[in-house]
């Protein structure tokens, strides 16, 4: 009996949490009562029920879904709205020409009326959320097939989704949490009449560029305004002239002092995706050849982008938008592997796998529910890595050109005609269709892209080649060792010289009288529809399969993490819904014998400057305002003008946006972006490392009255001296 009380002791020691939590987790709003003591120790002199409260207006009700993918947050009862700079920067490019560049020179609405309506961007505010687990999983036992299951959740999606949103206006979704292991209903407003207010100049919402992306010291003004605008009844309406302002339940008043080191923070928003949970075989897998091969196949593409943005002011703009996107992620990924290795987190997650063993194995009914899953991680995890690569090249090398999108286009027409069977004028009304879609992309300035295209599409197939294809399949390497004497370089430029997708005469000729048979003799058609054959149509129906078997045994393994560790408090990964993270204002030591302070001034823009480097021009007004030291009310104690702070909030892609905020709930910064030491953070979060990175809302608010002149604006805002 005592023996078995201390083999149960020693055992119940190793089950500690991985890690202790402090200053990690992304919290469910609607569970924040829980976090409330630990936030108050912290600092927060407010309560939860000022965060979120259904029955009242709340902070929330300030926070909201920018786009897709970011957040933003109210400043004004007029609907003004501020975000990321580069949240807003495909509406700013959208607007913008090479007469009138406001991605270049900036642009600022000196009233309403100068305002410009956003085509397409959306803005989603949280009306309420619910717990409907119970709901959700009614019927729901475990002698269903997954597939059963599915079913029966979806159904019940339905019929709740249906009852919440019957006679109003609102939209509803529901979210699995914990792999399925819970549900929320998520009530929405999306509004749609969004007009672009005010955007600082690239040099200034840009600067530093891609080159300090995802770094600290950093002086990055990235902030963008607009403005939302409902029907005389305050609801979401499409664009009108009649439309008005809205006026939100909560706009954010903002804390024109600032904070300091130490000082108590959180972060309000839309963090997109975390993988807390993963297995050390795909964290393995990500950090192994995931990530280096994505990083290759992006280095070959941002080299051709760069050089050609260099080369002239349209082609820069002509590129901005989607290289941002893709260095983006090239820069994150190389980040992330380093962090991942660093912390030798699939050792730990091993270690933590065997603990998992041990415990499963103790009781019967353990025994029954986990028994053995570690091993089902494994098998599957092998089965599926090789099928994932498979994935990650067809998206990041076969579609990286726009030669092979087009390709898809052509391939998936060919595919529908025979499919269905399609008359001949059926296909022809297709092809012209399509002709009169590459006609625009051939008119805009192709000679010029046309070798930039070139360039990518030989590059990324020949790593895709040389890394991957030519062990896996066969008939690549044949033709190519048979009939371009080996040279993968020589095949793929012999594609794309000789298809009809790379000139206006040779599309127009092969699509206004189109041939099925004929085109699929195309060597771009014939590659892709070979590739596709083997990608597509083989590996991803096994892939996806695969993928919601391991969603099923993260489903059991999460539960079961939860009963191991039954004194942790769990937060589920992020999923796109709102979140707070909350921690201090912190420095950090990014490696042996450096120390990181936690604010930049804006004395670090003009140690950067540099005419000759774009990323590092200064804009001549903001020199100008430095040279005088014109900052208005908006410096520190110390007289700086600050620019940007560091702080331990746990946050991620789709945080960018986010109202960072002070002890008592009043705006302190925007976040834009994490420390590169930290960007493993949605996979492992190190308090040492892991810092979010905002902008000082002392530097938006002196760049727009100061900079920009806007005052009113600066009127609309309510900042507490
Ligand atoms: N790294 C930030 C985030 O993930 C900001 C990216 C935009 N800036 C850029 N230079 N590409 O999204
Ligand atoms: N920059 C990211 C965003 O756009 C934020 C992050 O990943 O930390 O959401």
């Amino acid at each position: 009996m005592v023996k078995k009380i201390i083999i149960y002791f020693m055992l119940s020691t190793l089950f500690l949490p991985l890690t202790s939590i402090a200053d990690e987790g992304m919290w469910l709003p609607i569970l924040l009562k829980k976090r409330e003591a630990d936030m108050q120790k912290n600092g927060m002199k407010i309560t939860t029920q000022d965060i979120y409260n259904v029955n009242n207006s709340s902070l929330k009700d300030a926070v909201m879904m920018f786009g897709r993918g970011c957040t933003g947050e109210f400043i004004s009862n007029e609907g003004l709205l501020i975000t990321n700079h580069h949240c807003g920067y495909s509406n700013i490019v959208a607007q913008s020409t090479v007469e009138r560049d406001y991605l270049t020179n900036g642009f600022w609405a000196y009233n309403k009326g100068e305002e410009l309506p956003c085509a397409g961007l959306t803005i989603t505010l949280l009306a309420y959320m619910e717990d409907v687990t119970s709901k959700v999983l009614e019927g729901v036992n475990n002698k269903l097939s997954e597939k059963e299951r599915s079913l029966i959740i979806d159904k019940n999606i339905k019929t709740i989704c249906e009852a919440a949103t019957k006679d109003n206006h609102y939209k509803a979704e529901i979210k699995p949490f914990y792999y399925g292991n819970q549900y929320f209903l998520y009530v929405n407003e999306v509004f749609t009449d969004i007009r672009l207010v005010g955007a600082p100049p690239s040099n200034i919402g840009k600067f530093g560029g891609d080159t300090d992306n995802w770094m600290w010291p950093r002086h990055t003004g990235d902030f963008s305004m607009f403005r939302v605008y409902a029907n005389k009844d305050n609801k979401p309406s499409k664009y009108s002239k009649d439309n008005i302002p809205y006026t939100p339940k909560k706009f954010l008043k903002i804390n024109g002092k600032g904070v300091s080191e130490g000082d108590f923070t959180f972060v309000f928003g839309y963090p997109g995706t975390t993988q807390q949970f993963l297995t050390s075989h795909a964290v393995n897998q990500i950090a192994k050849n995931e990530n280096p091969a994505r990083i290759k196949l992006r280095s070959a593409r941002l080299d051709v982008y760069n050089n050609a943005m260099n080369e002239s002011p349209a082609q820069r703009l002509r590129y901005a938008s989607g290289v941002a996107g893709i260095a983006n992620g090239w820069k994150k990924w190389i980040g992330e592997t380093k962090g991942i290795n660093r912390l030798d987190v699939v050792s730990k997650k091993q270690e933590f796998e065997r603990k998992f063993e041990i415990w499963s194995n103790v009781t019967e009914q353990r025994k029954e529910e986990y028994s053995g899953i570690i091993s089902s991680f494994e098998k599957t995890y092998s089965e599926i890595a090789p099928l994932e690569m498979s994935y990650l090249y067809l998206n990041e090398a076969v579609l990286a050109s726009d030669f092979m999108k087009n390709t898809k286009d052509v391939l998936s027409m060919i595919k529908r005609a025979t499919k269905n069977n399609y008359t001949k004028q059926t296909s022809q009304k297709e092809a012209d269709l399509l002709l009169e879609k590459l006609e625009k992309y051939f008119n805009n300035d192709y000679d010029k892209h046309n070798i930039v295209d070139r360039t990518i599409f030989i590059q990324t197939m020949k790593i895709f080649y040389e890394d991957f294809a030519n062990k896996k399949y066969n008939w690549i390497k044949e033709r190519i060792d048979f009939n371009f004497k080996s040279s993968p370089e020589a095949y793929f430029s012999y594609v794309y010289d000789n298809s009809f997708l790379s000139s206006k005469k040779k599309a127009e000729k092969a699509l206004k009288k189109f041939k099925v048979e004929k085109s699929l003799s195309d060597p771009a058609v014939e590659l892709l529809s070979a590739l596709w054959g083997d990608v597509i149509e083989k590996d991803m129906p096994r892939l996806t399969e695969l993928e919601s078997r391991i969603d099923s045994l993260y489903r059991v393994y999460v539960k079961g993490q939860m009963e191991m560790e039954s004194a942790k408090e769990f937060y589920p990964d992020a999923n796109l819904t709102l979140r707070v993270a909350y921690g201090n204002v912190k420095p950090y030591k990014p490696k042996d014998g450096v120390s990181y302070k936690s604010y930049t001034t804006i004395e670090g823009i003009m140690e950067k400057e540099n005419p000759d480097i774009y990323d590092y021009v200064v804009v001549p007004k903001l020199k100008e305002l430095y040279n005088k030291k014109d900052y208005g009310r908006y410096t520190n104690e110390k007289g700086e003008m600050p620019v940007a702070f560091i702080a331990s909030n746990h946050t991620t892609g789709g945080n960018s946006g986010s109202p960072v905020m002070d002890a008592n709930g009043n705006l302190v910064g925007i976040n834009f972006d994490r420390c590169w030491e930290g960007t493993m953070s949605d996979i492992a979060y190190d308090l040492d490392q892991c810092r979010n990175i905002s902008l000082d809302i002392r530097y938006c608010l002196f760049i727009i009255e100061k900079l920009a002149g806007a005052n009113n604006l600066i009127k609309e805002m309510s900042i507490i001296e």
